[in-house]
Parts: C-alpha cells; sequence; structure tokens
C-alpha cells in the first residue's frame, strides 16, 4: 500500500492511499471468491443429481456430466440474474469438473508439464515449482475441509487413510507421482499435500549436459566407472537431483546384465530389458504387511542380481547393501542424503549402526572405505539448477578416518545479473584410483583428462 501526502488546511497530514496494483488485486480475489462459491454451489447441485461410475474413463458418462455442469450453471445464473463472460463461466464448469474427476484445484497444476512439484501448504498456500523455482500460485482450497477430500480422493484408492491416529501416508497417484501427505495436529496449519510429479520423460545424460549438472569429460568418468563396476554413492539434500542422477547413472549399466531395484515409490525408468523392480510396502490399514527397503534389499541378494540399484539409503538397510557391494555385487549404486561427502559418510555410519548389529566405528568405516568407490555430490543452487559439486574417490583409511580426494568439483565464480549461477566445473588433478578398475573392463579414459587447468583449484587437491 502507498502513502500520500495531502495539504488539508494547512496542516499536512499523511494518509494511506490505495494505489492501483492493490486494488486490482482486491478485485480480482473478489471475482475469484465470486468464481469459487458458483463452482461449489454447482457441484452440491450437479453430485445430486448424478451417480458416477468407478470408471473415470467412461467418456460417454463424462460428457454427460459435463452437459449437466453447464446447465446448472446457466440455470443458477439466469435464477439469479447473473452475468458471467464466457471465459469465467467456462472456469467455473472447468473447476467443477475437476472436482468430480479430478483433484480439485490441484488438477490443472498436475496436468501443467511445465510444473515438477505442487506443494499445498493448507487450503490457502499452494506453491508449485518450474524449471527449478518455487513460486506460489493463484489457486486455494475452500478450507481445511476441501482440502482433506480430495486427500481422501488420493489415498481412498489405495486402501489407505489419513487421521489423527495415523497423519501421515506416502502414496502414489495412478500416473506414478509421488505424494506425501500429513495433517494436523503434526502440520500446524493445516493439511500440507507435496507432490513429486512423475516424470514421464525422464532426463537425459545429454540434457544433464546442456544444463550444466556436469561437463562431458565427468560424463565420460561416471560412464565408465558405472561399466567398470565402480560403487557409486549419489549424494544430496532434498530435491537435489539424486534420484534423476541415478537413473542416468543406472542407464550406463550395460544391457546384458541383470538389474534389481529397490525403492519406497518406484520412481527410476530404466531402459534395459532384463530389470526386476522392487518397491516397499507401507503397513496395511490394520497396521500389518509392512515390507521395507531393508527387507527387499536382503531379498535381492536370493535374485541373483549383477546390480542392486537402491533408490536411497535411509536406514539399516545401509549394512546390507554394504554387505552386497563388499560381497561380489559390484558395481551397485544408490543415493543418501547429506550435504557433502564428508557428511554422507557420516550418516552412513549411524545408518548401519541402525541396523542393529553391533559394529564398532572402525570396523563400519573399513566397510564403507572397500565398499565404495565413488560419492558424487548432486545440490541444488539458488537460481533453481542443479549441479554436481564434486566427484569425490574414497581412498582408504588413516588411522580412524576415511580418507577422500576430490576428482572434480564445482567452482562457483559469481552471478549473472538474473541471478543464475556462473561457475565451472574442473579437474582437481588428481587421477582417480580406480582408473585401473576401469580399465580392466575396457575403458580407457587417459590420466590427461585430470590435469587441472586451474591453479586455484590447488586447495582442493589436498586429501582429506
Ligand atoms: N540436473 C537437473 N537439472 C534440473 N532439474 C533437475 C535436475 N535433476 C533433477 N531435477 C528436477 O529436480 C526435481 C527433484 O529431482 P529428484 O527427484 O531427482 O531429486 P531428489 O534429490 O531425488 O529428491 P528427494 O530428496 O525428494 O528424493 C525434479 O523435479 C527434477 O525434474
Ligand atoms: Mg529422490
Amino acid at each position: 500500500m502507498a502513502f500520500g501526502t495531502f495539504g488539508v488546511n494547512g496542516i499536512k497530514k499523511t494518509e494511506p492511499i490505495k494505489d492501483e496494483k492493490d486494488s486490482t488485486m482486491e478485485l480480482l480475489a473478489k471475482k475469484k471468491k465470486e468464481l469459487d462459491d458458483l463452482s461449489f454451489e454447482v457441484l452440491g447441485n450437479v453430485i445430486d443429481q448424478i451417480t458416477l461410475s468407478t470408471d473415470s474413463s467412461d467418456m460417454i458418462q463424462k460428457r454427460t456430466v459435463q452437459d449437466k455442469v453447464n446447465e446448472t450453471v446457466n440455470n443458477i445464473l439466469f435464477e439469479t440474474k447473473r452475468h458471467l463472460s464466457l471465459g469465467d463461466k467456462q472456469r467455473v464448469c472447468n473447476s467443477v469438473m475437476d472436482e468430480i474427476y479430478g483433484y480439485g484445484p490441484i488438477t490443472t497444476l498436475l496436468n501443467d508439464p511445465t510444473v515438477t512439484e505442487v506443494m499445498v501448504n493448507g487450503p490457502k498456500n499452494i506453491f508449485v515449482e518450474r524449471g527449478g523455482k518455487i513460486t506460489k500460485t493463484e489457486h486455494s482450497f475452500r478450507d481445511d475441509r476441501h482440502v482433506m477430500h480430495i486427500i481422501d480422493k488420493i489415498i481412498s484408492p489405495l486402501g489407505r487413510r489419513v487421521d489423527e491416529s495415523s497423519p501421515l501416508v506416502d502414496a502414489r497417484l495412478p500416473d506414478g507421482s509421488r505424494v506425501n501427505i500429513i495433517i494436523p495436529p503434526l502440520s500446524i496449519k493445516g493439511p500440507s499435500i507435496t507432490i513429486r510429479k512423475f516424470s514421464v520423460d525422464p532426463y537425459t545424460l545429454e540434457d544433464l549436459i546442456s544444463f550444466g549438472t556436469l561437463n562431458a569429460d565427468m560424463a565420460k568418468l561416471l560412464r565408465a566407472s558405472v561399466r567398470g563396476r565402480v560403487n557409486v554413492l549419489v549424494s544430496g539434500g532434498t530435491g537435489s537431483g539424486k534420484t534423476t542422477l541415478l537413473n542416468v547413472l543406472s542407464g550406463f549399466i550395460p544391457n546384458d546384465e541383470r538389474i534389481v531395484t529397490v525403492e519406497d515409490a518406484a520412481e527410476l525408468q530404466l531402459q534395459q530389458e532384463h530389470v526386476v523392480t522392487l518397491e516397499a510396502r507401507p503397513a496395511n490399514i490394520e497396521g500389518k504387511g509392512r515390507i521395507t527397503i531393508r527387507d527387499l534389499v536382503v531379498n535381492t541378494l536370493r535374485m541373483r542380481p549383477d546390480r542392486i540399484v537402491v533408490g536411497e539409503v535411509r536406514s539399516g538397510e545401509a549394512l546390507d547393501m554394504l554387505q552386497a557391494m563388499n560381497t561380489g555385487h559390484d558395481g551397485s549404486l544408490t543415493t543418501i542424503h547429506a550435504n557433502t561427502p564428508r557428511d554422507s559418510l557420516a550418516r552412513l555410519e549411524t545408518m548401519v549402526m541402525m541396523s542393529g548389529m553391533e559394529l564398532p566405528s572402525r570396523a563400519i568405516r573399513e566397510q564403507v572405505t572397500s565398499a565404495i568407490n565413488l560419492i558424487v555430490q548432486v545440490a541444488r543452487f539458488t537460481d533453481g539448477t542443479r549441479k554436481i559439486t564434486k566427484i569425490t574417490e574414497i581412498v582408504g583409511m588413516e588411522s580412524d578416518t576415511i580418507t577422500l580426494q576430490d576428482i572434480y568439483v564445482f567452482r562457483q565464480d559469481g552471478f549473472n545479473e538474473r541471478g543464475g549461477v556462473i561457475g565451472k566445473h574442473i579437474p582437481t588433478g588428481i587421477v582417480p584410483n580406480f582408473l585401473e578398475k576401469i580399465k580392466a573392463h575396457g575403458d580407457n579414459i587417459p590420466a590427461s583428462v585430470f590435469k587441472t587447468v586451474d591453479l586455484s583449484a590447488e586447495s582442493s587437491q589436498r586429501r582429506y
């Protein structure tokens, strides 16, 4: 709101005046409320008059319902002597159809291919992520009950429920999108829904190179590493691109190998022929039947896999994964939630401790050192881009500490005028020890590739 200064009777007085922007916003909000109220009224009317078959793909029924909605909108407008533009009328009809056949106010966001994530923080705050940037939308629910109704639409076909006694649920939409739901009292400001949309057309290696996530030399190293059965851990924070990178790395596994994937919610999309996809299962309504990632990893070992790909290690399965990597299932891949390679090791150690097996720290570190060869650290930057910030080799142990050496690092030089990150991926000059292993599998990466081009990278050459 702007403040204007007026002279009244010679006395200067400062009082608020509404600028144009404020009044336009108010008008828009009023209009939106008017349309929302009308949609609600139409919905109430239509629902009483139709019986929906359970087959949501029934196009004839959908057309009949659509006609009924149009007719009801026209009737209400006529009876209440109101007039709406064609565009607004269409908006009302669409929103009623979205309530009946979709997920209410978030339907169009879910159908928008440029949206990658939809976040509902209570009824009035709906955010989306597009091109890595999070923005607030104009969409809203009427109230908490409306959000709960849509939540019910999402989870009841899956035989799940959410209520005060079980206030959080992980689920998937029929198109594969990953959904997390958390409701009061855990979520203080109303029911919250987070949907990571399933990408029908996942990013390829070429996409990631063109986004600047990594450069072509790093891609060659990663491809050769996966083919050469180097064990890789992808580490990164929430939404930093771990799963996307894991998907690309898994794509490097030769076609004639048997791959078993284990995930909480099946997100990976491997193109190879010989893939077994396993998905963990939460407990049912009676609290029974839970199958954990760990159960699946253990089972995987009886399935004669050449490679095991675990979507994310979060708990005791870390120990089973390390043991698998150490016992002939090398070339396995997984991700972990951590902000630096060093941090990922600490987390891994904690996870192994959660396995229930009482192992001294040193023994765990030895397991880690002999199991994992390479850590690929990813991060989401302020401009929404995702980049590999480090490719780090696990070298061995010095006393009780695991030694790491960076092979590539991202050096950020600043920002451009639009807030975009400027920087470069550079080799540190260190030639990885596992080159020999890679060579044995037929890929030859000349040591000269790792020659550092920039003296300022020297500081990261140290082992740490
Ligand atoms: N290299 C990339 N460049 C641009 N966008 C990316 C990149 N990698 C992933 N994304 C986008 O970022 C979002 C998160 O990606 P992804 O699911 O891979 O992250 P994650 O680290 O596995 O997240 P979570 O911690 O929630 O499991 C997705 O919308 C995806 O399309
Ligand atoms: Mg993920």
